[in-house]
């Protein structure tokens, strides 16, 4: 089988970056799972399918057969340092990464039954080529058996404090208490819920970039892939 790296950790800790680097560096397949719970969220709130708050009132069976009809392709974009994402033949646009469709993902993320759906589409990108996994389970689930688990953290503050930078640069307004109150209802939700919490690996290395930069990450990362 090829070789695996797991990227996983809360919103925000840098791991897209990361990923992204190892993956040019390797030459290996990156594998944007949240992408994925990203586009199911985003489908299903334009089926109508998400209520007004929480998830009790979210019809399961409606989003898994949502899901199961989406055939998703990523495609590596150097200028964004990112993938593109292609549905049913369609390229997604940028709206799909804004923090309004990272909240529908993690409300359609508590479903066993999406979860399973999206699983079997995960491990079939490994069968392929090495890769890059980035998401919150990765570890832990999809690839238990991985040769790299990296689970990268920061403060909920440190994080809102780069989302906030990244907001001013893209020439947009940031409130900073609004973007740290929904970082951690974001984070409240996905490591509590029943299947497949976002939690550290037993075997994860565990690194916490509130004090490092972007650089500094990644020469960690790629050291630990190295040892
Ligand atoms: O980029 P960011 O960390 O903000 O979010 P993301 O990785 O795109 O993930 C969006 C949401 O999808 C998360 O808040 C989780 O609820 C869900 N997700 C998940 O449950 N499992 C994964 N492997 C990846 C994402």
């Amino acid at each position: 089988r090829y070789p695996v790296i797991c990227i996983d950790g809360p919103s925000g800790a840098g791991k897209g970056t990361v990923t992204w680097r190892l993956a040019q560096a390797l030459g290996y397949q990156l594998l944007d799972s949240g992408a994925l719970y990203r586009i199911v969220g985003l489908k299903a709130f334009e089926a109508g399918l998400l209520g007004a708050d929480g998830c009790q009132d979210i019809d399961e069976q409606a989003v898994l057969a949502l899901t199961q009809g989406l055939d998703i392709v990523f495609v590596p974009n150097e200028a964004s340092g990112r993938v593109d994402i292609i549905v049913n033949g369609d390229a997604v646009g940028e709206q799909v990464r804004n923090e309004t469709v990272g909240g529908y993902a993690s409300k359609i993320a508590v479903f066993p039954k999406v979860r399973q759906a999206l699983l079997t589409l995960q491990q079939k990108m490994a069968s392929r080529s090495g890769l890059v996994a980035d998401g919150r389970d990765m570890g832990t689930v999809v690839f238990p058996d991985a040769d790299v688990k990296v689970f990268l953290t920061a403060s909920a503050k440190a994080r809102a404090e780069r989302r906030v930078t990244q907001l001013l640069n893209a020439g947009q307004t940031a409130d900073f208490e609004a973007i740290l109150a929904t970082i951690k209802a974001r984070d409240e939700r996905d490591e509590n819920r029943a299947t497949a919490p976002s939690k550290p690996a037993k075997d994860a290395l565990l690194l916490d970039s509130s004090c490092l930069d972007a650089d500094s990450v990644y020469a960690q990362v790629k050291k630990y892939c190295q040892d």
